[in-house]
């Protein structure tokens, strides 16, 4: 069998990267390991950039975003008792975030792209990857009716997540990675309760970090800094809601407390590995690079890693133009850096690190008030935070 593109997994970035191919005439198959049901499920991030929202409305995916979506225009950083606002229209520009989870916009993509008629296979298993560096490369899988499969493509496109099969494709001589880890991990529940807030808070506590975010106006989402090994069935509901109202305390605030939808632990790592192409293999999203969640940037770089990708595709299949397929790794990992820049800033900023000695606690507290009082210093925070440089 014969594919334009092969696409490995039906995360946000396979999944719109078939999407954005479809929009220009161009075919590809998806392969997914897991069902429908468990990716429509999978619970992760939350932030939209305003550039990431601006694509996925251009791309007619915009209707239950806009109906569901709550559009944030700053947020608010605590510590040393108090609590400070950054207004990012102000600072970035007239530019905001959406809150808009992840999973929501997984069924919106997946909905779409079945209603499309197109090709995405669930549940498959022993995918590989063949003859990259040739110009026809090979997607091997086992379908889920038990044939196994070889698809021909004229690009493979790697959006399999950190844990996939494709980054390991890519000859290790070829490759250098950059890797740090955090010794802390997010223990994230997300509740039945209205959120306490109207934006979302980001707080630095003695006991360590916490983020009070949101799925709706009837769904709070919180995180709270755990030990790395630390194992959820460790921390009852009655211990989070503890910890939380202790390190959002406020006078006359409280945390909304309701019964828990979900609890699990996040890792955190900073993760790039370079070139994100090898011959007519792409990596986007996850499978190339990870950062902490503190910066809300994971999903957004899958979407800016696709959007670059679509048009490179484009040039190459549709015209034989290989310029844009030979700049995307440098294009993608310019912003790849920013991002991971401002992840570890915003994480080394708000966590409290284990064993550290008092000066750490001053030095982040005085980032803070820096970067609360001075219009260069919030300027620097807001405009990262809704996406820099902008999404084009
Ligand atoms: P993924 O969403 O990981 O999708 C990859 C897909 O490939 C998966 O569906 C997987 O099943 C499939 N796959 C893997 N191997 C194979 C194979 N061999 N064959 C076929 N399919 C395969 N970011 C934030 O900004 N904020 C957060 O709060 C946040 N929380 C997170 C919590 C967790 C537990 C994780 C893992 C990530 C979190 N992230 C968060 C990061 C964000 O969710 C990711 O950056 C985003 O999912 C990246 O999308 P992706 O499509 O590249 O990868
Ligand atoms: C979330 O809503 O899940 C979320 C929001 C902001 C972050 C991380 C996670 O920085």
């Amino acid at each position: 069998m014969r594919t334009p593109v092969g696409i490995v997994g039906a995360g946000p970035a396979g999944l719109l990267l078939s999407h954005l191919l479809a929009l220009r005439g161009i075919e590809s198959v998806i392969v997914e390991l897991r069902s429908r049901a468990y990716c429509e499920a999978r619970q992760r991030a939350g932030v939209l950039e305003q550039g990431s929202a601006d694509l996925l409305r251009a791309a007619g995916l915009g209707t239950r975003l806009d109906a569901e979506g709550l559009e944030h225009g700053g947020i608010y950083l605590q510590f040393d008792g108090e609590r400070h606002h950054l207004d990012f229209r102000d600072l970035a520009g007239g530019r905001s975030v959406t809150v808009y989870a992840q999973t929501e916009v997984v069924k919106d993509l997946i909905a779409s792209r079945l209603a499309d008629g197109a090709n995405l296979e669930f549940e498959v298993s022993g995918t590989a990857v063949a003859d990259l560096d040739t110009g026809r490369p090979l997607l091997r899988y086992t379908a889920a009716d038990g044939t196994r499969r070889e698809l021909a493509c004229d690009a493979i496109a790697g959006c399999d997540g950190f844990h996939g099969i494709c980054r390991p494709a890519i000859p290790d001589r070829l490759r250098t990675v950059w890797e740090r880890g955090y010794p802390y991990a997010w223990l994230g529940i997300l509740a039945e309760a209205p959120p306490a807030t109207d934006e979302l808070i980001y707080a630095r506590h003695p006991d360590g970090f916490a983020l009070h975010s949101m799925r709706n106006l009837q769904t709070s989402k919180l995180y709270l800094q755990v030990e790395p090994d630390t194992r959820a069935e460790d921390w009852p509901e009655a211990r989070i809601w503890q910890a939380l109202q202790e390190r959002f305390a406020l006078p006359g605030w409280a945390v909304k407390e309701g019964p828990a939808l979900d609890i699990a632990v996040t890792p955190m790592r900073s993760f790039v590995s370079a070139p994100m192409r090898y011959g007519r293999l792409f990596l986007a999203g996850d499978a190339a690079h990870i950062v902490p969640p503190t910066g809300a940037k994971g999903l957004n770089l899958a979407i800016a890693d696709v959007t670059v990708l679509a048009d490179a595709l484009t040039e190459l299949l549709l015209r034989g133009d290989h310029r844009l397929a030979d700049a995307y790794s440098d294009t993608c990992l310019s912003r790849v850096w920013r991002s991971t820049h401002f992840s570890w800033w915003m994480t080394t900023m708000l966590h409290r690190t284990p064993g550290a000695d008092p000066m750490e606690a001053a030095l982040q507290l005085s980032q803070l008030r820096y970067v609360t009082t001075s219009r260069a210093a919030s300027v620097t925070l807001a405009e990262n935070y809704v996406g820099y440089p902008p999404l084009r």
